[in-house]
């Protein structure tokens, strides 16, 4: 496909998106299996047992620390399993993404597992893929309106209740900033699903006031520190939690709140247990994250690429709906961390060390090590 015809297609998908109203992609409960076959536009490729199989890794970004480690342990995962690999990252251009998914068709790879910067848009991607017969998985983020084999991911909307949850334990009244993800990215639509089923009915009570709720472009952290300037200007600095939709944001939100004093004074939110993050909560500045083992998910879609590329069924715990059909998912398990339990969920899983997230704080601030005898996880 040549530039101008990747141009349209990307107008007629940004087009597309501009139309569609509703169906965010809610999580229903259904245990299921994917492919073994169906789905594809062209008869499916399909490997033999002992043939090797090609995966093409199309990421958005390396931005934030969760998505280097995606890689690695893809990476790792494809290696264990004697599986070639390319790993290509679009640095949040859909043209890049979309060029990169028809190099690597052109090339003859055998699946592609997708992390989309744009939902939308990249259900081109999954329509050049099912044309060469190739399957795709949508990895973490979902891509909308496509005819997507398999979606893997965490609870998304469960990660919002409990982030929502959490705070409205420890602020049931007063003022409440929202950061939302990136609009283009369903996450941040799950996510803010999720935080307004907690909120609603404390917002129609009375007992706290949503002063501002706007998403951050990019999941930028420089963006949510100007959200977080203007709500408080806009509340008079009479704010008592910040949702921050990740880490990221939650770091600006923090910036934000240290220049009006409020820092450690205002609950924060966050998510993905970046050790930037973690170090924040050991100072007392960001109250809580959301921990997603990475691992499951990595391996997951590796072993899954190997089923699919052979024919073989993957057996999926849930359905989401993406606007176009109900895609077999496998959703995992997120965790809720605060001081209280960093040692026994993040640190125990080997996911950060104790050390380097009390590196900013006397040893007196830090949380004990043999804290994962006696802590149980917050709500
Ligand atoms: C991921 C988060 C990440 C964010 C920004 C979301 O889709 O689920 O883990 O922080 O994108 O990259």
């Amino acid at each position: 496909m040549g530039r101008g015809k990747i141009f349209m297609l990307v107008t007629l998908v940004l087009f597309a998106a501009g139309c569609t109203t509703g169906g965010t992609g809610e999580q229903s409960g259904n245990a299921g299996s994917a492919g073994g076959g169906g789905g594809a536009a062209t008869a499916r490729k399909k490997k033999g047992p002992n043939e090797q199989i090609f995966i093409g890794f199309l990421m958005d970004t390396l931005k934030e620390e969760r998505w280097q480690r995606d890689k690695e342990l893809v990476e790792r995962r494809a290696k264990e399993v004697g599986a070639r690999l390319s790993v290509q990252v679009a640095n949040g251009i859909d043209s890049e993404q979309i060029k990169q998914a028809e190099n690597l068709l052109s090339q003859k790879v055998d699946v592609l597992i997708v992390a989309p910067h744009n939902g939308e848009i990249a259900a081109t991607i999954v329509e050049m893929a099912h044309r060469e017969g190739v399957p795709v998985i949508s990895y973490d983020r979902m891509i909308r309106n496509a005819d997507v084999d398999l979606y893997l991911s965490h609870q998304v909307v469960r990660m919002g209740e409990m982030q929502a949850r959490y705070l409205l334990e420890r602020a049931p009244k007063g003022n409440y900033i929202i950061v939302q993800g990136a609009p283009t990215d369903n996450n941040a639509r799950l996510l803010h699903d999720g935080q307004m089923n907690v909120l609603k009915p404390a917002v129609e009570r009375g007992d706290i006031k949503i002063v501002v709720d706007q998403p951050a472009k990019e999941w930028s952290p420089k963006e949510a520190l100007n959200i977080v300037e203007n709500a408080l200007t806009l509340a008079n600095n009479n704010v008592v939690a910040v949702l921050a939709a990740n880490d990221g944001t939650a770091g600006g939100a923090v910036e934000a709140l240290a220049a009006q004093n409020l820092a450690g004074k205002v609950l924060v939110t966050g998510q993905d247990a970046e050790l930037p993050a973690l170090q924040s909560i050991v100072q007392g500045k960001q109250t809580m994250t959301i921990y997603k083992p990475l691992q499951p998910l990595a391996y997951g879609a590796v072993d899954s690429a190997l089923k699919l590329a052979r024919g073989e069924t993957v057996q999926t715990n849930d359905t989401v709906d993406n606007g176009k059909k109900k895609v077999p998912s496998m959703l995992y398990e997120p965790q809720s961390v605060d001081i209280n339990n960093l040692v026994a969920t993040v640190v125990k899983d080997g996911y950060q060390t104790l050390e380097k997230i009390c590196e900013k704080v006397p040893a007196g601030q830090c949380p004990k090590a043999d804290a994962a005898a006696t802590t149980t996880a917050p709500q």
